[in-house]
């Protein structure tokens, strides 16, 4: 091995004789060759972060070779070592972790080859990004990622944007503010674009036209406000569209259905209204569709509650909870055979449950129609109760009720169907929300005659201590 090693410095060195290049090489038997000034970048660099206290050259004399710095990684150009992807922050156990009072050194922009830097956990102090020094990272840096920096503060400096061949931008969870640089759409080769969990204000740039390639965009968790740009629907590659918990308000442009490849549409809490476009439903590959937490559905026509949604046969999550949905549960939802998870509580649907449908869904983990105006009963077996457990919830129906014999297996918070034979005649009763008519006693037992509000008579018993005696 160490010959070989020799040999291939001997070889640079006859190279460097025969060509008269006088590049600053730091050779070194046992170890990678170098340029000199690239390790002297990255020592400073790295100790801007970590502490005055941390000496590069003493812990690590040869980074690219046999002492290796956790978070490092080099690569061969033209027979040198250059730092290639440097994450700094506590990723594992042995990592550089930041120094509370850290520095920027402009000697991380002479690490002209890095294709890959992240800041994960570092800063946690007050700290602004200046808009200097990004271009020099321009020609090879593929990856920048700033995830968890809570000190992380001021707008993201537009000279980001001139990072042309980036294809992952991640800026999570970090303390940005002010407007989304419009020059970020510049930024062509992007397949991911991450800016969640920040404090951005203002709207979405309509520029999304030049993101052909884009396959996640995740805008979640800011103060975006604003309509969606038309221009979304130009990201033709796209997978992932996350942009829940902002703002965002007005209806959904139609162009979102131009997105034929989108498996995941996540717009939950925002103030988006006007309903779903019919193109939508034409989206065949989505599987995770959430909406909830919009006023979508607060005009007068129920375009959702019609919508084909038997077309979307691939969708496993759709949460439609908190819309202000009118009408009866759409039936075409019990045709979604890889459903899992079934949002529709907080609504205003009215009618009758389809249980023996939706329990023949063979993947369906979890349902939630509570706090609607649903009505008659619950018809799941008992089974399908015990299956769900928690991740079943139908409360907050008034006029909703569940077999009596079932309400001890499964406390959901509905009242009994109380029911009892009596010759041939069923009578059975529900509980509240029903107009009281007139009561009369007679062979001591009261009997309250109630009207369904659509005018079907009941007759309701409503001792069932005396009902029990009657039939004795
Ligand atoms: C070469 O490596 C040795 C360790 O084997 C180290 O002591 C020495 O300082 C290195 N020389 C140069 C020029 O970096
Ligand atoms: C943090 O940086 C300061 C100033 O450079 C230094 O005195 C201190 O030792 C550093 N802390 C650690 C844990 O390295
Ligand atoms: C690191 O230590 C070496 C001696 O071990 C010393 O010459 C050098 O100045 C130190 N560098 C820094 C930046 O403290
Ligand atoms: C959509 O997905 C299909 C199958 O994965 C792929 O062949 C096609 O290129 C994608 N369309 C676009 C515009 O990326
Ligand atoms: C629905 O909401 C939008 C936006 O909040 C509003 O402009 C519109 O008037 C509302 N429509 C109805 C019928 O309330
Ligand atoms: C619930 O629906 C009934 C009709 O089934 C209606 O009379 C009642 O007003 C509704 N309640 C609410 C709170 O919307």
């Amino acid at each position: 091995m160490s010959w070989i090693h020799s040999v291939f410095v001997l070889f640079l060195i006859l190279r460097w004789c025969i060509t008269g290049e006088s590049s600053p090489v730091v050779t070194n038997d046992s170890g990678a060759p170098m340029e000199k000034t690239e390790r002297e970048a990255l020592y400073s660099a790295i100790q801007g972060f970590v502490g005055d206290s941390w000496n590069g050259s003493d812990l690590y004399p040869d980074p690219c070779g046999w002492t290796p710095i956790q978070g490092v990684s080099c690569d061969l150009h033209d027979d040198l070592w250059y730092v290639t992807d440097l994450t700094l922050g506590l990723v594992h156990e042995n990592s550089l972790s930041c120094n509370a009072s850290l520095k920027i050194k402009p000697e991380l922009f002479e690490l002209k080859h890095l294709k890959s830097l992240t800041f994960f956990n570092c800063f946690t102090s007050p700290t602004t990004i200046s808009k200097e020094d990004w271009i020099n990272l321009g020609s090879n840096l593929e990856s920048l990622e700033f995830r968890s920096n809570p000190g992380l503060i001021g707008e993201l400096p537009e000279t980001i944007g001139s990072l042309t061949k980036l294809k992952s931008l991640v800026v999570l969870e970090n303390g940005f503010n002010g407007k989304l640089p419009t020059n970020l759409c510049g930024l062509s080769s992007l397949k991911r674009l991450v800016l969640a969990g920040n404090l951005f204000t203002g709207t979405i740039p309509n520029c999304f036209n030049g993101f052909k390639e884009l396959l996640i965009l995740d805008l979640s968790r800011n103060s975006l406000s604003g309509t969606l740009p038309l221009s979304i629907g130009e990201m033709v590659s796209l997978l992932k569209l996350d942009l829940s918990n902002n703002r965002l308000e007005g209806k959904l442009p139609r162009e979102l259905g131009f997105l034929k490849n989108l498996t995941l549409l996540d717009l939950r809490n925002n103030r988006i209204s006007g309903g779903l476009s019919k193109n939508v439903e034409n989206i065949r590959s989505l599987t995770d569709l959430v909406l909830s937490g919009n006023p979508m559905c607060n005009s007068s026509d129920d375009v959702m509650v019609k919508m084909k949604w038997e077309n979307m046969g691939n969708l496993v999550n759709l949460d439609l909870s908190k819309m202000g949905l009118r009408g009866e549960i759409p039936f075409g939802l019990t045709k979604l055979k890889r459903l899992r998870f079934l949002g529709l509580n907080d609504n205003d649907l009215t009618g009758t449950v389809p249980s023996k449908e939706l329990e023949t869904l063979p993947c369906l983990g979890a349902l939630y129609i509570n706090g609607n105006n649903l009505t008659g009963e619950l018809r799941f077996s008992r089974k399908f109760y015990e299956k769900m457990g928690t991740r079943f919830k139908a409360s907050k129906n008034p006029n909703l009720c569940m077999y009596e014999s079932q309400e001890y297996v499964t406390p959901l918070g509905l009242k009994p169907c109380k029911m009892m034979m009596k010759g041939n005649l069923v009578i059975k009763q529900t509980w509240s929300n029903l107009k009281k008519e007139e009561s009369s006693s007679s062979m001591g037992v009261m009997v309250t005659r109630h009207v369904l509000s659509n005018g079907f008579m009941w007759d309701l018993l409503l001792e069932l201590s005396l009902i029990v005696l009657l039939l004795n």
